[in-house]
């Protein structure tokens, strides 16, 4: 009976030898790593987090553990980087080592690891420069960027009008604009906002953008095979990606009949040139394939992210009718009443400037950045990090820190001007990120910010439905993002 162990007994042994056995793994890996605290195998701190208030979470072992801190979900570690020092000394001062990307298996899978923002290495870097360099010459060309914003915000304010000062919650209208603007980048042309093509590509990004921001996301991405037993979302997000990308290769099979080297019209026609320079690269990663997931990277990318902010910006203005005040009186001053406002009148604009930027501080839209990842084994701060160590940058306490902005939590312009009322730059303002990293669309966003808000504010005065003291104007967490409470409001004709 002793000589032949029992199944039972040896189930029991092999189990905790593994389990001894991943104990080890795990602590001879921590040894050198960012202090935090003990990991369980298998589940490493769940237990310890609370899952339905990550943040919340994080920030109770920062006070513990420090700026720097090291937090197991499930088997791999992540380091968090919490304060300006840190995240400066990682983001900037070894961007080449901090550039990596977190992994994300959803989006890896929709992606194939192609595009722009969920991939890395060589990659990565091709298609970022090609991206930056194609956003700024499209930005000089004969019909630039900042054209094409200015066409779209006279759009935008029609529509808006025909609101005829009544209620209206403009989530939808403010939504449309900057997807437009990224359609007339990418395809040349813009929709009307009820063309059915257009509401379409909103829906399904709008969607994409839904499941990629649900708690149970972190979850998955820290455990990839569970999605494989919940194939649900993924199959939602993979339906959508393909959507896209047929009707992405429908325009591409467009543009390719009519191409002219010597007038590339928008970001595809640079692709199928740089595709047909490339095209005896074996290695090459300009493919129609890789084009259709970059496209759909800026679209997912630059849509939500800057109407949310347009979206704040108007709560902020509503709530805080003594800024609106000073930003149209620079308004009537720098611009009048009839011209368009253009990106030059930005320099004589300080407080408009400063409004902007302290709209995107207060926002704080991606209160922990995206994910990064280490691209070596890095010596910081006298700990090894191993390569593809997940990087967590915490943007709330770099743009809440209170020596740099004193009332952090108050939304002041003032944040940004010094004595004279010159716009004052800061290092502490990363809504952006900073570093290797650093939001491809940064341009492109302050331009939409400024034109989309200076037009609507030279058109319309806007009213409150509410009190403005019931106004509530505290963001809302919404997975990786903050976004504004719901609200309404008038756009009164001047
Ligand atoms: C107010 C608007 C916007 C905000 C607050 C914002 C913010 C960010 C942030 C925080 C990141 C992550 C950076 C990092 O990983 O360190 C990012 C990445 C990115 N953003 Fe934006 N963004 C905005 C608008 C746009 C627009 C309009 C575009 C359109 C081209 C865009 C394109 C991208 C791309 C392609 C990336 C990935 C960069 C990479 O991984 O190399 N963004 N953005
Ligand atoms: C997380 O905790 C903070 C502070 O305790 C609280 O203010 C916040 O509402 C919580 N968030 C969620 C999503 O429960
Ligand atoms: C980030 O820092 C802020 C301010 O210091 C803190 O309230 C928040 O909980 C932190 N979040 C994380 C995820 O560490
Ligand atoms: C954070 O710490 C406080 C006080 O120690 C505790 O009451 C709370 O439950 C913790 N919250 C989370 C989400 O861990
Ligand atoms: C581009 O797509 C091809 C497959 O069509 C793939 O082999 C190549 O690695 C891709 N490159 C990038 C940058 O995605």
């Amino acid at each position: 009976e002793s000589a032949t162990m029992g199944p039972v007994a040896l189930l029991v042994l092999c189990l905790s030898c593994l389990l001894l056995l991943s104990l080890w793994i795990q602590s001879s890996g921590r040894r050198k790593l960012p202090p935090g605290p003990t990991p369980l195998p298998i589940i490493g701190n769940l237990l310890q987090l609370d899952v339905k208030n990550i943040s919340k979470s994080l920030s109770n072992l920062s006070k513990v553990y420090g700026p720097v801190f090291t937090v197991y979900f499930g088997m791999k570690p992540t380091v968090v980087l919490h304060g300006y020092e840190a995240v400066k000394e990682a983001l900037i001062d070894k961007g080449e080592e901090f550039s990596g990307r977190g992994s994300f298996p959803v989006a890896e899978k929709a992606n194939q690891g192609f595009g722009i923002i969920f991939s890395n290495g060589k990659r990565w870097k091709e298609i970022r420069r090609f991206s930056l360099m194609t956003l700024r010459n499209l930005g000089m060309g004969k019909r630039n960027i900042e054209d094409r914003v200015q066409e779209e915000a006279c759009c935008l304010v029609e529509e808006l009008r025909k609101t005829n000062a009544s209620p209206c919650d403009p989530t939808f209208i403010l939504g449309c604009a900057p997807c437009n603007v990224i359609c007339s980048i990418i395809f040349q042309k813009r929709f009307d906002y009820k063309d059915k093509v257009f509401l379409n590509i909103m829906e399904r990004f709008n969607e994409n953008v839904k499941i990629l921001n649900s708690p149970w996301i972190q979850i998955y991405n820290n455990c990839p095979t569970l999605l494989d037993y919940f194939p649900g979302s993924q199959n939602k997000i993979f339906k959508n990606v393909d959507f896209i990308k047929s009707y992405v290769i429908e325009k591409t099979k467009e543009h390719q009949a009519s191409l002219d080297i010597h007038n590339p019209r928008d970001f595809i026609d640079y692709f199928l040139i740089k595709m047909e320079q490339e095209k005896h690269n074996p290695h090459g990663e300009f493919t129609i394939d890789n084009l259709t997931i970059t496209v759909s990277d800026f679209f997912g990318a630059g849509t939500e992210t800057t109407s949310t902010t347009l979206r704040y910006a108007l709560l902020l203005l509503l709530k805080h009718p003594e800024v609106s005040a000073k930003v149209q009186e620079e308004i009537d001053r720098v611009i009048g009443r009839e011209r368009s406002p253009c990106m030059q009148d930005r320099s004589h604009m300080p407080y408009t400037d400063a409004m902007v930027h302290e709209v995107q501080r207060h926002l704080n839209f991606l209160p922990t950045n995206l994910p990064h990842a280490v691209t070596c084994d890095v010596n910081f701060r006298n700990y090894l990090i191993p390569k593809g160590t997940t990087i967590i940058t915490n943007l709330t306490s770099v743009l809440r820190d209170d020596k740099e902005f004193p009332n952090p939590e108050k939304f002041d312009p003032g944040h940004f001007l010094d004595e004279e009322g010159n716009f004052k730059k800061s290092d502490y303002f990363m809504a952006f990120s900073a570093g290797k990293r650093m939001c491809a669309g940064e341009g492109l966003a302050r331009m939409e910010l400024f034109l989309f808000l200076t037009t609507i504010l030279q058109k319309f005065t806007l009213k409150a439905v509410v009190d403005i003291k019931d106004l509530d104007v505290t963001p809302v967490m919404n997975g990786f993002a903050s976004v504004p409470p719901p609200y309404q409001l008038c756009f009164i004709p001047v």
